[in-house]
């Protein structure tokens, strides 16, 4: 795609210039806009940028380590590469926090206090870049419906908190699709740019209710689990968005002759054109019993699996 060639080509110029000697600071996520602006600031100005990678401990299973590999030392870019392993404070500030918006606001603060706690160490930041893509310009000009319902946690909250001169958006006037097209032409690996997306509280609005360590572990297995039946049955491309997220109910079972006490997963998958309205997806009944067994007997804490079959509106997408 020509115009792809060239939007590298001009953001790099322009972004040299705005730049100059100037020390770049990026927060990346491991998403795709993130990814993106952060691939690109290198290529303009090389050992000038610094990437920070907040582990909050509400990522998907092997997640971190998976972001490391590509964006890290030993993957393919020079991005100066610092992973902040933050999983336990977000867990002690979480601890006995069940309402959703709450959960929201100290996942959003908690990231800022750590992203600031890094830009000070490294000091005196000239530049903040920030993935933001045009729908999201859009949506916080008119107020777009998700802030309305849910406060949306991403880092493009960050600017008041750290201590910086100017903020570079380098995807502003870019469609999710052009992201994705100027992602590839950058050379980032294809199961990254066709990422789902994924909520920048993560698996704290997967996990209804008091978020714990084991309720952390049971969410991320379960959904393993699930992504890994749904590529190998060979339908992941047609469904929009799924995952796994953990109710907060427990429910009898019985295992063997023991009776059980244990928690309900629910398997979410939906076709979406925007996110703003979505449907269930039809994932074939076969299918939903093998994820089902397998979450049963693999997942130790789990005694039930339900397929959520609701529509977006009246649900939402996330469970919180
Ligand atoms: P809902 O649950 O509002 O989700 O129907 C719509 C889409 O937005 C994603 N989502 C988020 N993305 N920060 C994000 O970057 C957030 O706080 C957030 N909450 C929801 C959700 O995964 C879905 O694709």
């Amino acid at each position: 795609d020509w115009r792809m060639d060239s939007f590298v080509e001009e953001s790099v110029k322009q972004i040299r210039h705005k730049v100059g000697s100037g020390k770049v600071l990026c927060a990346l996520s491991g998403g795709v806009d993130s990814s993106v602006a952060a691939v690109l600031l290198s290529k303009a100005v090389g050992s000038q940028l610094t990437c920070v990678f907040v582990d909050h401990g509400l990522l998907r299973k092997n997640e971190g380590d998976e972001v490391e590999a590509v964006f890290g030392p030993k993957g393919d870019y020079d991005l100066n590469f610092i992973r902040v392993n933050a999983q336990q404070r977000f867990y002690d500030k979480l601890a006995g926090i069940s309402e959703p918006e709450e959960k929201r606001k100290i996942i959003g603060e908690e990231f800022i206090r750590v992203f600031e706690e890094e830009a000070k160490k490294i000091g005196a930041v000239d530049f903040l870049v920030q993935g933001t893509i045009y729908p999201d310009v859009v949506e916080s000009g008119l107020g777009g419906e998700s802030a309305v319902i849910k406060s949306h946690h991403n880092v493009g909250g960050l600017p008041d908190y750290v201590d910086f001169k100017e903020i570079i958006e380098p995807l502003r006037d870019l469609f999710k699709d052009e992201v994705r097209k100027a992602g590839l032409k950058l050379g980032i690996p294809e199961y990254l740019v066709f990422r789902q997306p994924f909520p920048g509280p993560g698996l704290g609005v997967r996990i209804v209710g008091e978020v714990t360590e084991e309720k952390v572990r049971i969410v991320q297995d379960a959904d393993a689990i699930y992504r890994e039946e749904i590529e190998k049955a060979g339908i992941a491309q047609g469904i929009g968005q799924y995952f796994a997220a953990l109710t907060n109910m427990q429910s009898v079972g019985v295992m063997g002759d023991e009776r059980t006490y244990d928690y309900a997963v629910a398997l979410r998958a939906v076709n979406t054109v925007d996110f703003m309205t979505a449907e269930a997806a039809e994932i074939p009944f076969g299918v939903l019993q093998r994820i089902m067994g397998r979450i049963i007997n693999e997942v130790k804490g789990v005694n039930r699996v339900m397929y959520d079959l609701t529509s977006k509106p009246p649900g939402t997408i996330e469970f919180e």
